[in-house]
């Protein structure tokens, strides 16, 4: 028996030796000293050997079964980190090669625009409010001084959804009753941005959505002079200092006086050209005082209260300032336009 163990021993320590993977280790534990391994056969022997012998030939089958285990396991410390540093140096990364820039992101040129609107009217003590995309026919136009059947809501041409009364807004006044019904009895500063939805021929002049940018001031006291004051040094900021400013007569159901703010193109100053189909003058907003109907829909007494309000488009002006002459870049999504701003 114990001559067994010797030869036992002597083959497993040679084959560990000789063993250069970690598969090939894992082999070698299955032969010696797996359930079924020779070694653990061996010992199951014992109980078999004379009694006298048995003391003898345990003990060392059992210091074997210990050494072995632990030559094992410093071999299979060995072999990982064989493995390891060959792994290491295979696929070894040079550190001083110079990296990739990843390519960064811009805002949109809308985004762009908005973002100079808002600065602007924050210095004239304006908020930035918010309402939904998505409104009811109801704010949409009734509340806004448009009964259904009105002929004014030819005005829009609306994408309606499939829920009665629901509707993509077709212009950002519908903000102006929900900052009023929020705010009301307190005066309002706001501005009310966000993407208007209209249900038009596609062309290079419009689009079927694009931005505008609401204004709303309720209070005691406003009067059509803070309408003109507000607007003119809107488009100094916006456009240049030297802008000449028109307000011509027009008219809107949720306006009385209506007009609409002109100020002279900014291409050819005034003298006439293509842009500005030779009138001198660009269209930047429709405005107006709030009309009674309105403000009293928002919660105000018209008697106590008045308001100025405006609406002006973003990507319009954006254009004319960038010189792009396709409205349908800016939602298109092609980034050789997009890159080109910012
Ligand atoms: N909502 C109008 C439009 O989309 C623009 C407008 C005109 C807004 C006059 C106003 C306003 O607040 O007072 O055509």
């Amino acid at each position: 028996m114990l001559d067994k163990l010797d030869a036992l021993q002597q083959r497993a320590s040679a084959a560990l030796e000789a063993l250069t993977d970690l598969a090939a280790l894992e082999a070698w534990h299955a032969q010696y000293l797996s359930r079924r391994g020779e070694l653990t056969q061996l010992l199951r022997s014992v109980g078999q050997l004379p009694p006298q012998e048995r003391p003898g030939a345990g003990q060392r089958a059992n210091e074997l079964k210990t050494a072995l285990e632990a030559a094992y396991e410093r071999r299979q410390a060995d072999l990982k980190r064989q493995a390891r540093t060959q792994a290491l140096t295979a696929e070894r990364v040079d550190v001083t090669l110079p990296g990739r820039p990843p390519s960064l992101g811009r805002l949109h040129l809308s985004t762009q625009a908005l973002r100079r609107i808002y600065a602007i009217f924050a210095d004239m003590g304006f908020q930035v409010y918010r309402a939904p995309d998505v409104e009811t026919d109801e704010l949409n136009f009734e509340l806004l001084n448009m009964p259904p059947h009105h002929p004014a809501r030819d005005m829009w041409d609306t994408f309606y959804t499939t829920r009665e009364g629901v509707l993509l807004r077709t212009h950002t006044s519908p903000g102006q009753i929900r900052a009023m019904r929020d705010y009301c009895p307190e005066p309002i500063r706001v501005i009310l941005p966000g993407m208007c939805y209209r249900y038009e021929q596609v062309t290079a002049r419009s689009e079927m959505m694009f931005h505008q940018v609401e204004g709303l001031a309720v209070g005691k006291h406003i009067a059509m002079t803070d309408l003109k004051g507000t607007m003119t040094e809107y488009a100094h900021r916006m456009f240049g200092e030297g802008r000449k400013m028109r307000f011509r007569s027009s008219h809107f159901p949720f306006t009385e006086p209506s007009v609409e703010v002109d100020m002279d193109c900014i291409l050819c100053g005034g003298e006439g050209c293509r842009v500005c189909k030779y009138t001198g003058w660009l269209e930047i907003a429709g405005a107006g005082m709030v009309h009674p109907v309105v403000l009293r829909n928002g919660g105000y007494n018209p008697d106590v209260y008045s308001g100025f309000a405006f609406g002006m488009g973003v990507e319009r002006p954006a254009m004319l300032s960038h010189s792009i002459d396709d409205i349908r870049y800016f939602f298109s999504n092609d980034v050789r336009f997009l890159e080109q701003f910012g």
